[in-house]
Formats: C-alpha cells, sequence, structure tokens
C-alpha cells in the first residue's frame, strides 16, 4: 500500500512583533515510505519548520501538504499517528526506566503487549541489559538509541529526525545512523533526517538542500 507525503509549492513565513521572517516559498517535494531522505542547510534555513510540516506537526503558511497512508489521503492527526519523531536532545521521559519509555506509545495507544514489545526493542538495540536504567543511568548514545527505537515501537509509516547525532561524538553517531537506517530499511518506513552531518547525509538515497528559501539536490 502506497505511503507518501506531497508537498506541493509550500511556503513559510513567521511574524513576530518587529518583523516577517520568511523561511521559504514555492518548494514542491515527495516523500515516499521506503525511502530515506537527508535535508541540509545552514542554521535557521528553515530545516526543523519543513520537517514538522512534513510531519503534519506546522500547517505551513501557504501550499497544499497531501498526507497518503495506505493508499487513502488522510489528515494531519492521523499522519502523525503513523509517524515516529527522534530528537536531538533525546526526549525520553526522566522517571521511567529505559524498557518504560519504549513501553509508553504502545501503551499510550492501549497495546496489551506493550512491554513485550518494549523488550524486543530493546534487544534490537543492543540494550537489554539496560532495561531497567532511567535516562540519566545511561549514556548520550545509549539515551538516542532508546530513542530510535522508541520512535520505531509503534511501526510508523514515517520516521522523522531532527539533527538526530548532533549531540553525540563522531563514532556514537556513526552507529546510532547505522542503527536508524538499518530500521528504516528492515521496516520499510520513510526516513527523513535533518542533519549537519556530511556522513549521515551520505547514507540517504537524496539529500536535499534547504539554503536561501530554495530546496535543491544536494551535491
Ligand atoms: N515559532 C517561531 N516563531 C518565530 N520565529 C521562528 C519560530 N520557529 C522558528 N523561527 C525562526 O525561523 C527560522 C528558521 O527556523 P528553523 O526551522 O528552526 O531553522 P533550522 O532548523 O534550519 O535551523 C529561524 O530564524 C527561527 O528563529
Ligand atoms: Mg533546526
Amino acid at each position: 500500500m502506497q505511503n507518501m507525503i506531497e508537498l506541493q509549492a509550500i511556503s513559510h513565513h513567521f511574524d513576530t512583533a518587529s518583523e516577517r521572517i520568511e523561511l521559504f516559498h514555492g518548494l514542491s517535494c515527495t516523500i515516499r515510505a521506503g525511502e530515506t531522505l537527508a535535508i541540509v542547510g545552514p542554521s535557521g534555513a528553515g530545516k526543523s519548520s519543513l520537517l514538522s510540516i512534513a510531519a503534519g506537526l506546522e500547517v505551513p503558511s501557504g501550499g497544499t501538504v497531501r498526507f497518503i497512508i495506505d493508499g487513502a489521503e488522510v489528515d494531519a492527526l492521523t499522519m502523525r499517528a503513523n509517524s515516529g519523531f527522534i530528537f536531538q536532545q533525546f526526549h525520553l521521559m526522566p522517571e521511567l526506566d529505559a524498557i518504560g519509555n519504549l513501553a509508553l506509545p504502545l501503551r499510550l495507544k492501549g497495546n496489551r503487549d506493550a512491554f513485550d514489545i518494549a523488550a524486543r526493542w530493546l534487544d534490537k538495540v543492543g540494550l537489554r541489559d539496560r532495561a531497567r536504567h532511567r535516562p540519566h543511568q545511561l549514556s548520550g548514545g545509549e539515551q538516542q538509541r532508546i530513542a530510535v527505537a522508541r520512535a520505531f515501537v509503534t511501526a510508523p509509516r514515517f520516521i522523522f529526525a531532527d539533527e538526530p547525532t548532533g549531540n553525540l561524538d563522531i563514532h556514537t553517531s556513526d552507529s546510532v545512523a547505522g542503527l536508524m537506517f538499518d530500521c528504516a530499511r528492515e521496516t520499510g518506513c520513510g526516513l527523513v533526517i535533518v542533519t549537519h552531518s556530511e556522513a549521515l547525509a551520505a547514507r540517504a538515497d537524496t539529500s536535499l538542500l534547504l539554503a536561501a528559501g530554495k530546496l535543491e539536490l544536494a551535491e
């Protein structure tokens, strides 16, 4: 079944008290499940905003966004329910242990097998022996592995990652990146990554550069 996001002639701006910040104008792009896409570009170019729009978290100032899940057009709420998110700052729940963090999105969906599925993902990301550790007892790399597993645990159609390796050293970045791409390929979900890392962008099927309000194929 077809899963895709179509951005057609998207523009976006923010109004502040003193000025209007124009981010981009007339951007079009199609994102398909089963493909990996990297978005690179200078700080402030609007990469995070574009990611939020593609994920249905934010509505663009202009243009059309179409979300297709299992062959049918759906609204932003349904799109979000079929998405997983990974952030630079991990955003794990500090009061829950590793397996509790993994089980949470499943429990919120009323899944009775939440802890069994969470345990399988914990195994998959190599952290079975950290199940009862809370985030502050884990390294940055371990926390991000948990966050990657948490994004995939509900079997989403798309994963959105904003600077997922921005807080990790080079070696750890590489292993977290490998994990993300392996999970995306195995599950067949779409992966959209905003990154400053050339090494990370190079892993993606397609790399787009967002700069000066335009989106172009990166070198
Ligand atoms: N909610 C907001 N209100 C006003 N300005 C914002 C808001 N969100 C982002 N911006 C501004 O829009 C620009 C682009 O932000 P962002 O999408 O985060 O860019 P990037 O991720 O490429 O660094 C920045 O100048 C930022 O300050
Ligand atoms: Mg950003």
